[in-house]
């Protein structure tokens, strides 16, 4: 019988497993992700599976009572609602970010709130003293906070500590790349501490029934460094995002099994560290000038709440010999290129002479293709030089034929763009069947549109 290999290679980027090493994972095509990972022999387990000592276990019909999991709310209403309604006792999140970006800020000003409601939290933390938590506890003005912190590495150490403490809620290890097991043969941060150290701290997890939060730290290229493989083993994963340059942090769920995870939370850096914002639209729109031509606000949906923002388009004269350049911050470079050929195409809007600059204002980033109609207008207006109406608000995805189609949650983002005072609404077209659009609200016009010459001839006849 051929003999178990004891090591396999795990990629850090897709979490794939390989017999052998290469310098290209097969299963994603990334080069240099492969790390070794010790294997644990099966022999034992095996053994106690097939000498029968497991037991029965309890069949039940899928008709029945319901026990919802009980809540600890944070006390942070953005952070509550992304988590689904709270923390969830024994339950573990994994907080993913770029490093900088607010995480250890975020899950202090969480615990210290947590522990001011008589919780019982501790903040673990392998990157920072005591002293300089401390620091940025009196920074954020939470200083005063009944939390227990530490400053340790050690998983042995750490669940130790765990056991003789049994009235813990919650806890926080800042972050999972810094722990470590004496038993594992390679450095912290690496797929064998990573994973055996969070395997650990979930087992005390559920054991003791604390709510665990990992923080993790994300790679260049996006990813949950090392941890990718942890995504499997925790209840719910978060990221925390954002543009240094911008105060706005978006905080998304990625995975929960305990919630919805198209919820979003929004937050402003400040100096006094992380503050809620729980209107959105009015802040990403804060610094818009009206009368200039080039932008258009786009009555977006993030998860299930509407937010309003800022497109805004530049055009300028093609410089130099090669291709045009087609800059883009905030929206995806491929939709922008598409909504150019459709403009030209079936609109007659010359533009591939034109260098073209296309930025969501605010840093957010949007992924629906609901915003192509206020791309378009911004791009319409930049063409023709008139601004767009200050009052109005756009939405509906555009097809290659130049058809504006329908998309979801009219209704909410009409709702949105009246509460914040706009008055003009340019939507797709109401289809006959599935007609489900309520009235709008009071002092909203709508202006419905079939196509997207509907919209040049229209900014143009303004001129
Ligand atoms: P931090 O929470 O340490 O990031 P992470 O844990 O994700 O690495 O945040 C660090 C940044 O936040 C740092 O650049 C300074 C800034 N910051 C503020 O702007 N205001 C504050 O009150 C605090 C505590 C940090
Ligand atoms: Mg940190």
């Amino acid at each position: 019988m051929a003999k178990k290999p004891s090591r396999t290679y795990v990629c850090t980027n897709c979490g794939a497993v390989h017999a052998k090493w290469a310098g290209q994972c097969d299963a994603c095509g990334e080069w240099n992700t492969l790390e070794e990972m010790a294997v644990e022999p099966l022999a034992a387990s095996s053994a106690a599976v097939r000498g029968g000592k497991g037991r029965r276990v309890a069949l039940q019909a899928l008709e029945g009572e319901i026990k919802l999991p009980p809540r600890t709310q944070t006390g942070i209403a953005e952070l509550d609602r992304v988590l689904g309604g709270g923390l969830v006792p024994a339950s573990v999140v994994l907080v993913g970010g770029d490093p900088g970006i607010g995480k250890s800020t975020l899950l202090l000003q969480a615990a210290s709130k947590l522990a001011g409601k008589g919780e019982r939290v501790l903040y673990i933390s392998g990157e920072e003293a005591v002293d300089q938590i401390r620091l940025r506890a009196q920074r954020l003005g939470v200083a005063g906070a009944k939390l227990d912190l530490a400053a340790s590495i050690n998983v042995a150490d750490i669940v130790a500590t765990l056991e003789a403490e049994p009235d813990v809620r919650a806890v926080v290890i800042d972050s999972i790349q810094t722990m470590w097991l004496e038993t594992i043969d390679s450095a912290p941060g690496t797929v064998s501490q990573v994973r055996a150290c969070a395997f650990e701290l979930i087992r005390a997890a559920k054991r003791r029934s604390f709510s665990l939060i990992l923080v993790g730290h994300v790679t260049k290229e996006g990813a949950l460094a090392g941890p990718r493989v942890l995504e499997h083993m925790v209840d719910a994963v978060m990221y925390f995002e954002g543009d240094r340059g911008h105060q706005f942090r978006i905080l998304r769920a990625a995975k929960n099994r305990y919630g919805a995870t198209d919820e979003i939370g929004v937050f402003a850096m400040t100096d006094r560290g992380l503050e809620e914002v729980s209107n959105p639209s009015a802040l990403f729109l804060a610094e818009r000038r009206g009368n200039i031509a080039g932008s258009a606000v786009f009555a977006g949906l993030e998860g299930t709440r509407p937010v309003l923002l800022e497109v805004q388009a530049l055009l300028a004269p093609k410089g130099g010999d090669g291709a045009p350049r087609r800059a883009v911050v905030g929206w995806d470079t491929g939709r922008l290129s598409m909504l150019l050929a459709v403009l030209e195409t079936r609109c007659g809007l010359k533009l591939s002479g034109m260098d073209v600059y296309l930025n969501v204002a605010g840093g957010l980033k949007v992924a629906e293709p609901a915003a192509d109609l206020a791309v378009a207008a911004a791009l319409v207006s930049a063409a023709s030089g008139v601004p767009t109406s200050p009052g109005e608000v756009y939405f509906g995805e555009v097809g290659l034929s130049g058809e504006v189609r329908q998309v979801a949650q009219a209704d909410a983002r009409l709702k949105e763009a009246a509460k914040l005072g706009f008055d003009r609404a340019v939507l797709p077209r109401r289809i006959a069947r599935g007609n489900t659009r309520s009235r709008p609200p009071e002092g909203l016009h709508l202006r419905e549109i079939g196509h997207i010459s509907d919209l040049v001839s229209a900014e143009m006849e303004a001129e």
